[in-house]
């Protein structure tokens, strides 16, 4: 099977401790034997904060995208530290250069690639790029809700929901520079064109990524429509 695991920056570096990344290498590593696996590392708190550095230093939305898409390759060439020889070594920077380094038959990491979107967007387009089976986005909520949570303590968590409704759901967030919402619009509009099924789970938990792999129900399931 062929897999793309998207890891929030949030949950894998989450106060800078070095176990959560090997925590999440170990789930990789598990899974690696037999599976070809893709993985897509966010830029978490730290992108957030330097992109408000470069903001106030008056750069603009493009920049501080940039700035982003550098800290989240920072972040993925730990994750690749922490896989040692499973990896390919290096983060790679486009979506070509993902499909050439899977023949190395290694891990293959990549943090952003280039403005306007997130990583939710590189993992949707990478899957679809190199034909997955599924994707995974393992993030800091435990799947969709049908509005922000913390907002609104009324809003409900889907099992189960159709790419055309996460679409419904998440099309009018800002997408400026570091903006947050549980999957980018751009993300969500190309899973809902691709059809890959894609899995939203609680990254907190990197076992989580093992469970939804073994077919266990966990978080919310977007499926084709
Ligand atoms: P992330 O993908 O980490 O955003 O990219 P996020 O949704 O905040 O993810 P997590 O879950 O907290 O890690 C961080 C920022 O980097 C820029 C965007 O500004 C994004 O908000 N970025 C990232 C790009 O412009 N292009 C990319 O391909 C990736």
């Amino acid at each position: 099977m062929k897999i793309v695991v998207s890891i929030g920056g949030s949950v894998l570096i989450e106060n800078t401790d070095p176990e959560r990344v090997d925590a999440f290498a170990s789930v990789l590593k598990e899974i690696a034997p037999n599976n070809r696996i893709f993985v897509v590392v966010g830029g978490g708190e730290t992108a957030r904060k330097y992109i408000s550095i470069g903001r106030a230093l008056g750069a603009n939305e493009a920049i501080c995208d940039r700035i982003g898409i550098d800290v989240t390759r920072l972040n993925a060439y730990l994750l690749i530290l922490a896989l040692r020889g499973a990896a390919y070594p290096e983060v790679l920077r486009t979506y070509q250069d993902a499909l050439v380094a899977e023949r190395e038959k290694k891990i293959v990491v990549m943090g952003g690639v280039s403005p306007g979107y997130t990583t939710d967007a590189v993992s949707a387009i990478l899957a679809e790029y190199v034909g997955a089976d599924l994707l995974i986005n393992a993030t800091s909520v435990d799947g969709v809700y049908s509005s922000d949570p913390k907002v609104n303590p009324e809003s409900k968590r889907y099992e189960e929901m159709t790419a055309g409704e996460l679409v419904e759901i998440v099309i009018r967030t800002k997408l400026d520079a570091g903006s947050t919402s549980v999957i980018d619009p751009v993300g969500a509009k190309v899973i809902e064109r691709s059809g890959i099924k894609t899995i939203v789970l609680d990254g907190r938990e990197p076992s989580n990524i093992l469970r939804a792999f073994r077919g266990e129900k966990i978080g919310t399931v977007i499926l084709k429509g």
